[in-house]
């Protein structure tokens, strides 16, 4: 049987990282540490979006991620196979951590948004499912962790 993690939309949550603020800006920060969800051993980002694009439109077998509009404003759709759940992203101190096995679908990215990805794995097309109907396939049998 085609591995493929088993993860219900009930499993991605908001993840507010720390703000440490200062009069001339805030910082932000993510780092490796024991209470972390996952180490990070990749980070990703899109810019330059236009207005209309969509993005993700695939699950991950393994890799977990954090999401995260580090400028602007966007929306991810995470499906499991049987249950949706859109989350608005619109602070930049704000993330949202999916586990494997969760389809996302990625739109309404607002002019000059930069959507920043925290990954538990390097990049490794092996780990994509790109057909919607194989990700129902490995869907069908998911039960509650
Ligand atoms: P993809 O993950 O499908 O983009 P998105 O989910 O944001 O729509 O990746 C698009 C292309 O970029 C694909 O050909 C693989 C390549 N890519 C890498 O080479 N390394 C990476 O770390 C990522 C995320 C993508």
């Amino acid at each position: 049987m085609d591995n493929h993690s088993i993860a219900l939309v009930d499993h991605c949550r908001i993840i507010d990282l720390p703000r440490i603020r200062h009069n001339g800006g805030t910082i932000t920060f993510a780092q490796n540490d024991p209470n972390a969800l996952f180490d990070i051993k990749r980070v990703y980002y899109l810019y330059d979006i236009p207005g209309d694009s969509e993005r993700g439109g695939h699950s991950h077998r393994d890799i977990q991620v954090i999401i995260m509009a580090v400028s602007g404003c966007f929306d991810v759709t995470v499906n499991d196979g049987h249950n949706t759940r859109t989350f608005t992203l619109n602070r930049p101190y704000r993330g949202l951590y999916i586990p494997g096995g969760i389809w996302r679908h990625l739109d309404n990215f607002s002019s000059g948004s930069v959507c920043l990805v925290l990954a538990s794995e390097k990049y490794d097309e092996a780990d994509y499912v790109r057909d919607y109907d194989q990700f129902l396939e490995l869907s069908k049998n998911k039960v509650s962790l």
